[in-house]
């Protein structure tokens, strides 16, 4: 498909303006229809599906997967997604009484809680590295996360590209250096699947929690976890069941977290259908398209509302979503949405998410193939009015 056409790809709702593919990314029709095919081959015969033919399939999306990430399959395993991965190597990772789990302030709430909690259970202690502010040396982000740690620190957890800031951050280098001092690194990478190039090879951390249903445009839960071989004989699954191959081939590390009990595999077999999608259309090109737009759009409000953007403009620094500093306002409640994100839903149809961070106000722009330059003229203007 050309770049005019593109956006027929995906069946949307023609009355909403979306914008915020970095929460909730819908995948194109291809990627459903290729789903929707693997759930009706497990019902025509179940039997056959789950106990003869499963493991083979999931082996060769993960093959296919492990070609785009570069790893290998057998370093790689699919769950649902993100949360459920890093809820595994919580699980999975010794803490004793003292130890500490490193995370940056720019982490996702639902990892930083699931972090807390893992280490409430075994008397072990959150340690938050404050990263830059703004953020123009990536030696500087490395350096703070070091000086962060201690002989105490077990594990960095770290976001490829960070949730409320949308920043990419040097987990290469802070690998590198949490390898010589014997520290874990596990990543937050939902973010980073497919708006940036991931090579685990390279980057070489413990631990790689994705979701394929952001910015791979995979079903909506189809994540997947990458595990070092360092690592794997001490995986603990997340549900407790029959912990071997359903096929009956020698035990492998993923077989604990293959069979959580009975459940439909298929919006992890339809991930190489997501992978081909981007393919065919050209992986550097949506990078560049969908980083051109979020740049643009960066300025553009940042032009509006006198407020500098935290990173510099390049696409070394933010990908396809860009998060612009809006003037202050309050907090919301929990559980509440701002008010400019209400409003640009309720009367603009603009659905795009409103971010509280350390006391600031901030909006992120998600940018896919689908987005059209008139979907950010029509925010410049409901900005304007808003703001
Ligand atoms: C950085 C980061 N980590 C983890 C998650 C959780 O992803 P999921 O809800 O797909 O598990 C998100 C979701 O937006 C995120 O932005």
């Amino acid at each position: 498909m050309s770049v005019s056409s593109i956006h027929k790809a995906w069946q949307f709702d023609p009355a909403t303006i979306y914008l915020n593919h970095g929460s909730f990314g819908p995948s194109p029709a291809v990627v459903q229809n290729a789903r929707q095919a693997w759930t009706l081959q497990l019902e025509r015969q179940p039997m056959d599906f789950f106990v003869r033919r499963m493991e083979g399939y999931l082996e060769a999306a993960s093959a296919r997967l492990g070609q785009f990430v570069s790893a290998d399959a057998a370093d790689l395993c699919f769950v649902d997604n993100a949360t459920t991965a890093m809820n595994v190597v919580a699980e999975s990772t010794l803490l004793n009484e003292g130890d500490e789990v490193l995370l940056t302030d720019h982490e996702y709430g639902a990892v930083m809680r699931i972090w807390r909690r893992a280490c409430e259970r075994r008397g072990a202690r959150i340690v938050v590295a404050r990263l830059p502010d703004p953020l123009i040396s990536q030696e500087a982000i490395v350096d703070a996360v070091f000086a962060a740690s201690t002989p105490r620190t077990r594990i960095i957890v770290v976001s490829h590209v960070t949730s409320p800031t949308a920043v990419i951050l040097p987990v290469e280098q802070i690998c590198r250096r949490a390898r010589a001092k014997g520290i874990a690194v596990c990543i937050d990478g939902p973010h980073a699947v497919a708006m940036v190039p991931v090579d685990l090879r390279k980057i070489d951390c413990d631990y790689y929690c994705a979701s394929g249903h952001k910015w791979l445009c995979g079903p909506f839960g189809s994540g997947f976890l990458y595990v070092s071989r360092r690592r794997q004989s001490s995986i603990v699954p997340p549900v407790i069941s029959w912990g071997g191959s359903v096929s009956g081939r020698p035990f492998r590390w993923q077989d604990e977290l293959n069979w959580l009990g009975t459940r439909d595999p298929a919006p992890f077999l339809a991930i190489p259908a997501a992978i081909d999608f981007l393919e065919s259309y050209g992986v550097d090109e949506f990078r560049r398209q969908t980083h051109a737009m979020a740049s643009a759009a960066r300025r553009r409000i940042a032009d509006l509302t006198g407020l500098a953007p935290f990173t510099p403009d390049s696409a070394a620094w933010f990908g396809s979503m860009a998060t612009c500093p809006l003037p202050d306002g309050e907090s919301p409640p929990p559980g509440r949405r701002d008010p400019l994100q209400n409003q640009l839903w309720e009367r603009h149809r603009i659905e795009i998410p409103v971010v509280h961070w350390h006391g600031r106000r901030l909006l992120r722009v998600s940018c896919h193939l689908y987005t059209t330059a008139e979907h950010i003229d029509l925010l410049m203007e409901a900005l304007r009015t808003a703001l």
